[in-house]
């Protein structure tokens, strides 16, 4: 069989603290006159958004998106979308609100209900143009083909995947994250270390992957604790937010494995935040793929600054968990599944859904059962 591996992001990136100004130049070239912006009611009030408005003439705004979105807020979003008679989308927002902008562009040009819209390559064409511009440091949503929504009544997080939800133009500027929260620096820095760490231990990872997530690595392990040390310091705003982007271009094309997979179940179920509910499980995960990837587990602990030299890849790896593991102390991310008020008896049940989230779990380096991820999760307990 001939592999091949493709690289896809959005189709246009513009970075640095005067990226948003970029949007009057950018909004006639994709034809939109009357954009809706999709995002939060707390963005609106902290004047995050005024930086976007400043650039339009007419414009809508949709403010209802809530984290870990549900689905009926797509449909919410649609009809303000076609009753405005808007002609593109720009979310503005974390992850949530640049996923609901995402999904809303495929559904609009979409004939069927929403729900067939879910899985992969179930969107038939192109929809309105649709520009991200992420306020976190970050999901990396801005440059990734997927839209995740929560079914809260089936208890699930589900998917769009389609290369037609890859923005027309991300819009990544450190200006637009000064107001982020620390707990929220915190969970989106983490998410993008994730990222990053999953899809250089991915089985799809190639050379184009891995240098965009060891370079965001090592810029993460860095700018983090900047980042949520002094919420003010524009320089560690700007790298958290070059290195959220890299981790997602990274993942948008080697995927996330096991942990964003054992993290699902808890968002769905428990509503811990995504980012939260992946550094709970980050370690543990780690120590489980160990066997597999043992030598890219110890340039992971070089890029995070361990001093590596003369150390077996057996150690060095072992002190890459350890320093993910205190990273996320350091960002006073809270330890164990136990401090979110998650039942053990819940743990089966989180394992065999965990264990069925093929479309990560064929990313991963070590295949897993649903017996090993309860194990992983009693130890994350
Ligand atoms: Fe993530």
């Amino acid at each position: 069989m001939m592999i091949t591996s493709a690289f896809k992001i959005a189709n246009k990136l513009l970075t640095g603290q005067g990226a948003v100004e970029q949007l009057a130049h950018e909004l006639p070239r994709l034809n939109i006159s009357n954009p809706l912006i999709v995002t939060d009611a707390i963005l609106i009030k902290s004047g995050t958004v005024d930086h976007v408005l400043k650039q339009l003439g007419a414009y809508g705004i949709f403010d209802g998106v809530e984290p870990e979105p549900e689905i009926a807020i797509v449909e919410a979003c649609a009809k303000v979308y076609r009753d405005g008679g808007h002609d593109g989308l720009i979310g503005v927002g974390g992850g949530s609100a640049i996923d609901i902008a995402k999904a809303v562009a495929g559904y609009v040009g979409h004939d069927g209900a929403l729900e067939t819209l879910f899985g992969v390559d179930q969107i038939k064409r192109k929809g309105p143009p649709l520009i991200a511009i992420p306020t976190t440091a970050g999901t990396g949503s801005e440059v990734t083909n997927v839209s995740i929504l929560s079914d809260k009544q089936a208890q699930l997080k589900k998917g769009i995947v389609s290369d037609h939800l890859l923005p027309d133009v991300a819009l990544v500027s450190p200006v637009m994250t000064l107001t982020c929260p620390r707990s929220v620096t915190a969970a989106s820095g983490v998410d993008a270390l994730v990222h990053a760490v999953e899809s250089y231990l991915s089985v799809n990872a190639s050379p184009i992957t891995d240098a965009l997530a060891i370079g965001a690595i090592k810029l993460i392990a860095k700018a983090l604790p900047k980042a949520y040390a002094n919420p003010a310091d524009l320089k560690a705003r700007e790298d958290m937010a070059t290195a959220s982007l890299m981790a997602g271009m990274a993942f948008g094309n080697a995927g996330v494995g096991a942990v964003h997979a054992l993290a699902y179940p808890l968002g769905g179920r428990f509503n811990i935040a995504h980012g939260v509910s992946n550094a709970l499980l980050l370690p543990y995960v780690m120590a489980w793929n160990k066997l597999a990837c043992v030598e890219r587990m110890a340039e992971i602990a070089a890029a995070l600054g361990v001093q590596t030299f003369g150390l077996s890849d057996k150690v060095a790896a072992d002190l890459a968990v350890e320093a993910m593991a205190e990273l996320s102390a350091g960002v006073d991310i809270p330890k164990g599944m136990r401090s979110f008020n998650v039942p053990e008896e819940a743990i089966p049940a989180m394992a065999e859904e965990a264990s069925k989230i093929d479309r990560l779990m064929r990313n991963n380096p070590r295949r897993l059962t649903a017996g090993d991820i309860e194990q992983i999760y009693r130890a994350a307990y």
